[in-house]
């Protein structure tokens, strides 16, 4: 778990979850700053700070206490309030008709280019420019660098007359442009260097790039990954909205972030954030993204990055896109070549060219120093070897270890190789140069330093080579959904491994201190990287049908998605849908529609309180008893079916009820395709569907029947219904598993 966790962090690229002091007076004693979330902005009657006031002086007698603990008020798409509250406090306000739920201030944390190309949008593709133009992606993040070249205004007009955001100058931080139309940042109940959407991190610049950046020519890290670097939608505009700092990313902030980008005008929201799983009213995104989807804002979310374990994905609320990640068809690799003449090679972004023909060659366990502290040498911990045995050598670690490139370039080492198997799919950059190997060419790498006199090697700077992809990166966060077991989650993948786009100048290109590196261009791993390609194919759907819902487009980027070449047994546990595929989703033929209400439907099926919904909604007459009975299975128009299963042991029937709307060719004729594996059958009524105009509606049922599932683990069986005309494939899977017995009832 060791080296995991170290590569894990490189994913996560310089989160340090470092608690910061609270606000506070002595007045404040004991208090903790809480979210309380009040649902729709109010229509008429009190100024909502005065509202926030009153409510808090009826629950903290003390009239001064009560309006220093308020620190923020949210009003402007949503209703709601920080503040410093006692436990007791809290479950009071809980008790209160006008709150939906109150919660602590939790952290959440940050969780090319080939990659166009790769999905099958070169440079030369077409584009909707006009309504591009005019397209505002708005991003929650960590800032963003201004003067990257990628975030050029050359030839831009003015910002879209809809934009009512703002740009906040800050340390670091000139100001915005006409592509940066907008920048804020945010620090709400806890504390910071200095208020400024500079992006002295690097993530919140590499994931906007990727979604809007401009082409930039001869882009790379060092020479690696060379090409030209570009957005998705290169010509639309950029609004960043700051929330992660050092410490992590704050409810509060993020809350405030989407209370301001709503009114703003974004058009599409890009978040690669993620945290602990919570209930939809105690979870910040969940909140925010479903104010935006309201007002027809669709926010695209990473999945996470604590694969390849099952039930680790997050962001599940169904009006929210939740993006997982795969790999591309290129790979970085970090050849090495020994005394002996053996070649071989690793996995490493090595920026580093050797200047020397070759190196000595040591191992851990070889250059130990017995005296330092009790660690384990050969997997070369920290403070477990001696300076003297690594001075200008290439230092060999077995599986196991953690900060090794570190370690070993403190002690001025010449570089590492570093064995071990914990990702065989994604390369890391390291501080100093290092090939990351299996642990059977390891062995035979200890084996020659063993049998030698004076052992040598090189590691040669990263070249590309070519892979077999799509694949599901290992990292990504695998499903079932813990809080919505019928809805499958994650919804989607997208590049997320290896990714090459802009990067800060305020930040080194590992975020060690150590490093002094610093690149326009860096490439980085995570679900964090998957999520903009997403968002950015969404904007892309929306220049050319700018009247969609959030659901139409997230049905047409699902249901036209690329299949895996390369399987995982996790299945659609590990890809939804499968891999975005930007220029087929412009097409999609039919959609699976959603409104509003057809979410509040789902959460009452689910059990949440109706006098809440009614707050959340802003409808009075909101009454969950009219949804029953459920339509079909899951209640929902969703464009995937997945059935859980609590009797795996039965055979077993459910019906699921689905709309399908043609946004199609006017006279269009669709036939069902089902594939299923044996032992369950699908059967679909009616199974032909013939429209004769556009936006023209047609409901259908599929009945699934099963025998029992006797395979371990979730029992997961794939199957699919595709829709079928002569030029449209609208793709569904359908998935069946069982109740894992240490996941929630659903
Ligand atoms: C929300 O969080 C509060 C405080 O931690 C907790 O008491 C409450 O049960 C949670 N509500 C839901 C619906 O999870
Ligand atoms: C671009 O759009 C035109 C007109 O709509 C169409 O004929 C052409 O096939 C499209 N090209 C590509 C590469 O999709
Ligand atoms: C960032 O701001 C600090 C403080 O004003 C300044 O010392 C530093 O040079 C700036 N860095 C860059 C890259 O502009
Ligand atoms: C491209 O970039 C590389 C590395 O940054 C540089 O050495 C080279 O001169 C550049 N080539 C052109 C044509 O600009
Ligand atoms: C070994 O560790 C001891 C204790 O930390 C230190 O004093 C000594 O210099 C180290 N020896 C080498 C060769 O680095
Ligand atoms: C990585 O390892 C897993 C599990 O051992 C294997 O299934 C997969 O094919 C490997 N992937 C690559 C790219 O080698
Ligand atoms: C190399 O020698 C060390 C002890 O010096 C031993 O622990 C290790 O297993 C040996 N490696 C191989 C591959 O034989
Ligand atoms: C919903 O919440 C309200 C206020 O907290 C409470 O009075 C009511 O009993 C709850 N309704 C149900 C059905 O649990
Ligand atoms: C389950 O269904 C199969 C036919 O699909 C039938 O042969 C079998 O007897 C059924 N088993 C049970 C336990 O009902
Ligand atoms: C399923 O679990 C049983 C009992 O734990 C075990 O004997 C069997 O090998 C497992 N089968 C598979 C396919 O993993």
């Amino acid at each position: 778990m060791r080296i995991s966790e170290k590569l894990l962090l490189a994913v996560l690229i310089n989160l340090c979850l470092v608690a910061t002091s609270i606000h506070g007076s002595a007045s404040n004693t004991g208090r903790q700053p809480y979210i309380v979330y009040m649902g729709e902005v109010l229509e008429h009657g009190l100024v909502p700070e005065e509202q926030h006031r009153s409510l808090l002086t009826e629950i903290i007698e003390d009239e001064s206490i009560a309006r220093e603990s308020i620190l923020h008020s949210y009003k402007r798409s949503f209703n709601g309030f920080v503040a410093m509250l006692l436990p007791h406090e809290a479950n009071r306000l809980m008790e209160r008709e006008e709150v939906v739920s109150v919660f602590p201030n939790t952290k959440l944390k940050l969780h090319t280019t080939r990659s166009w190309d790769f999905l099958g949008m070169p440079l030369t593709v077409n584009r909707s420019y006009k309504i591009e133009r005019e397209i505002i992606v708005g991003l929650l993040d960590t800032g963003v660098y201004p003067e990257s070249p990628s975030f050029d205004d050359k030839g831009y007009g003015p910002p879209p007359s809809k934009w009512k955001g703002k740009c906040e100058v800050g340390v670091n931080f000139t100001g915005c442009n006409k592509k940066l139309i907008g920048a804020r940042s945010y620090s709400i109940g806890h504390k910071t260097p200095h208020q400024s959407p500079a992006d002295t991190d690097g993530h919140g610049t590499h994931t906007a790039s990727t979604i809007v950046g401009s082409a930039v020519n001869n882009a790379s890290l060092y020479g690696i990954g060379g090409g030209t670097a570009r957005g998705g939608v290169s010509s639309a505009r950029l609004a960043m909205y700051k929330v992660c700092w050092d410490n992590g990313c704050w409810d509060s902030d993020i809350l405030a972030a989407f209370d301001d980008a709503i009114s703003d005008g974004v058009d599409v929201l890009s978040i690669s954030l993620g945290g602990v799983i919570r209930d939809f009213y105690n979870d910040s995104l969940s909140i925010g993204s479903f104010h935006a989807m309201k007002k027809g804002i669709l926010t695209v979310c990473s999945a996470g990055n604590e694969g390849p374990y099952l039930l680790t994905v997050s962001n599940l609320a169904p009006w929210v896109l939740t993006v997982g990640a795969t790999g591309i068809d290129r790979q970085f690799r970090a050849e090495v070549r020994l005394g002996n003449g053996m070649k071989t090679s690793g996995l490493a972004i090595n920026t580093y060219s050797p200047t020397k023909q070759m190196y000595p060659l040591t191992s851990g366990i070889k250059a130990a120093n017995y005296s330092g502290p009790d660690a384990y040498p050969d997997t070369c911990d920290w403070g477990s070897l001696g300076e003297k045995h690594v001075k200008g050598k290439i230092v060999y670690c077995a599986p196991g270890g953690i900060y090794q490139d570190y370690t070993i370039k403190v002690l001025g080492g010449a570089g590492t190789i570093i064995a071990g198997s914990d990702f065989n799919d994604t390369a890391f950059t390291f501080v100093l140069p290092t090939s990351y190997v299996d642990p059977k060419v390891g062995n035979l790498i200890d084996k020659y330093i063993n049998t030698t006199k004076n052992p040598q090697a090189i590691v040669h700077k990263s070249k590309e080579v070519k892979v077999s992809a799509p694949f599901v990166a290992s990292f990504s966060s695998r499903g079932p959904n813990y809080l919505s077991p019928r809805i499958l989650k994650p919804d989607i993948t997208a590049p997320g491994v290896d990714i090459l786009a802009a990067f800060t100048m305020l930040e080194s290109i590992t975020g060690e201190p150590h490093d002094n590196r610093f690149s326009l261009f860096n490439i980085i791993s995570g679900t964090s990287m998957s999520c903009p390609h997403a968002a950015a194919a969404a904007a892309y759907v929306k220049s050319f049908h700018p009247h969609w819902s959030p659901a139409a487009i997230k049905s047409a980027l699902m249901t036209t998605a690329t299949a895996m070449k390369v399987k995982t047994p996790d299945a659609e546990f590990a890809y939804g849908s499968g891999q975005i595929n930007p220029v087929r989703a412009l097409n999609p033929g039919l959609v699976y529609d959603l409104r509003a209400s057809s979410y509040i439907r789902l959460l009452c099926r689910e059990g949440y309180n109706d006098t809440k919904l009614r707050l959340l909604t802003g409808w009075n007459h909101l009454d969950c008893r009219k949804f029953q009975p459920a339509r079909g299975y899951d209640g929902i128009n969703y464009p995937t079916m997945t059935l859980q299963l609590h009797h795996p042991t039965k055979n077993y029937s459910a019906v699921f009820k689905r709309t399908v709307k043609n946004v199609g060719t006017k006279n269009s004729v669709y036939k069902a395709i089902v594939k299923s594996p044996k032992g369950l059958s699908v059967s679909v009524f009616p199974s032909t569907l013939a429209f004769n105009r556009v936006y023209q509606r047609k409901s259908f049922k599929v009945e699934l029947k099963g025998e029992p599932l006797i395979s371990n683990g979730t029992g997961l069986i794939s199957a699919s219904l595709e829709w079928k005309d002569s030029t449209h494939r609208v793709r569904s899977p359908i998935v069946v598993y069982k109740v894992l017995p240490y996941q929630v009832a659903g």
